[in-house]
């Protein structure tokens, strides 16, 4: 990819991954991913602004390979993906600078082969001069880890966000299509942000009072139209949850799926919304999505070894550690003679905030009564969410 021009002076660099299926050996990633860069050019100095994954560090240097000097790299998160090429650009440019957040530095120090003598710390609010243009940088912590800046650019108002707004989405469009952008942008926040909801909230604070023309992430296409993300996320971050069952589940003989098939038919008369994810080979990233606006968690599970299915209290986990807006959870399924599962899933869900309602539990193939369970649950659910206002 060729370097690509946003403004006089500021240049797209970076990487797009095309064929990537899996982030952190965990994310599934449908749509593959891109490593933005960005090179700030002023008449006196040139700041590169973050890196790439080291996967795809030479298309980086081939980019950087008609550019005279670089004399400041901005590391905006250490995490790899942005900073794996660091150690390649100091070696270009030996008179280079790292620049980054106090907490950042050491934490590149820990990540990387970077001599120290090579990378300044700046406070939050501190300014770099380009000479013609000057970058500006306001610490954003927990976006996902504590160590985050981001970038602005006055003169011509871009804010370079680097995690924060990102999508996993390869394509070629420098701008983002915005139709195209939303599912990758959802899914992006539902599995990397959402847990630190707390601090988003406080991020997109600033970023309305900074009041950016344009918001360059460093994955996906950038933003001409910052409203259109900053609007969405507020409604993720903040919104109350909708009138939203979210229903992982498995079944091995078939007695809870025929439980799950009840269930959802009653939510369904009842005007709840469903969310039904088969666990055997659900994408985790659809259930992430699914997480950010329900109101209410239905897990379905046989018992296998005396507790849940491995695979449901897996989904479990991630729930609970997604920290979505839920307000009710609960526990459907079979079980042969006897087990916790209902006692275990709701060990791991269980929050200060989350009601966690009767499970419904049958034993052996389910009947008229357990049939009449769940008409009853899904009752009680139609009615806690008509109570707390949620549409
Ligand atoms: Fe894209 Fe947290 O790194």
């Amino acid at each position: 990819m060729k370097p690509r021009v946003i403004t006089d002076g500021v240049l797209a660099l970076g990487a797009i991954d095309w064929d990537r299926r899996l982030f952190d050996s965990l994310i599934p990633l449908p749509d593959g991913t891109s490593y933005n860069a960005y090179l700030v050019r002023g008449s006196e100095k040139t700041a590169l602004l973050d890196t790439v994954d080291p996967t795809k560090r030479e298309e980086l240097m081939s980019q950087l390979a008609g550019v005279e000097r670089v004399d400041f790299v901005v590391s905006h998160h250490a995490e790899q993906d942005h900073s794996g090429a660091i150690p390649d650009v100091l070696a270009k440019y030996p008179q280079s600078k790292v620049v980054a957040s106090t907490k950042a530095k050491g934490m590149l120090l820990d990540l990387l082969d970077v001599p120290e003598e090579r990378i300044v710390a700046v406070e939050d609010g501190g300014e770099l001069s380009l000479g013609d243009k000057t970058l500006r940088f306001v610490y954003m912590p927990w976006v996902h880890w504590p160590e985050t800046m981001v970038t602005y650019f006055p003169q011509d108002r871009i804010l370079f966000t680097c995690d924060l707004f990102g999508s996993h989405l390869a394509t070629s469009d420098l701008y983002a299509d915005e139709e195209r952008v939303y599912e990758p942008a959802k899914r992006y926040y539902a599995e990397i942000m959402m847990p630190f909801r707390r601090a988003i909230t406080k991020h997109l604070e600033k970023v309305r009072q900074i009041d950016p023309a344009v918001i360059a992430p460093s994955h996906g296409p950038v933003y001409r139209r910052p409203a259109f993300i900053i609007d969405a996320y507020d409604r993720w971050v903040s919104a109350p949850p909708r009138n939203r069952v979210f229903l992982p589940y498995i079944t091995m003989h078939g007695s809870t799926g025929r439980m799950v098939e009840h269930f959802v038919g009653a939510l369904m008369e009842r005007g709840v919304e469903v969310e039904q994810f088969n666990l055997a080979d659900a994408d985790i990233g659809k259930l992430a999505i699914s997480l950010v606006d329900a109101a209410t968690v239905v897990v379905g599970t046989p018992t296998v070894l005396g507790g849940p299915h491995p695979s449901v209290l897996n989904a479990a986990h991630l729930a609970a550690a997604l920290n979505p807006k839920l307000r009710f959870a609960t526990v459907i399924g079979s079980y042969g003679w006897g087990g916790k599962a209902a006692e275990q899933i709701a060990a791991v869900i269980e929050r200060a905030d989350i009601e966690v309602l009767a499970p419904v539990l049958c034993k052996g193939v389910p009947r008229e009564a357990d049939f009449a369970a769940l008409e009853s649950l899904a009752r009680t659910i139609a009615d806690k969410h008509r109570e707390m206002g949620f549409v």
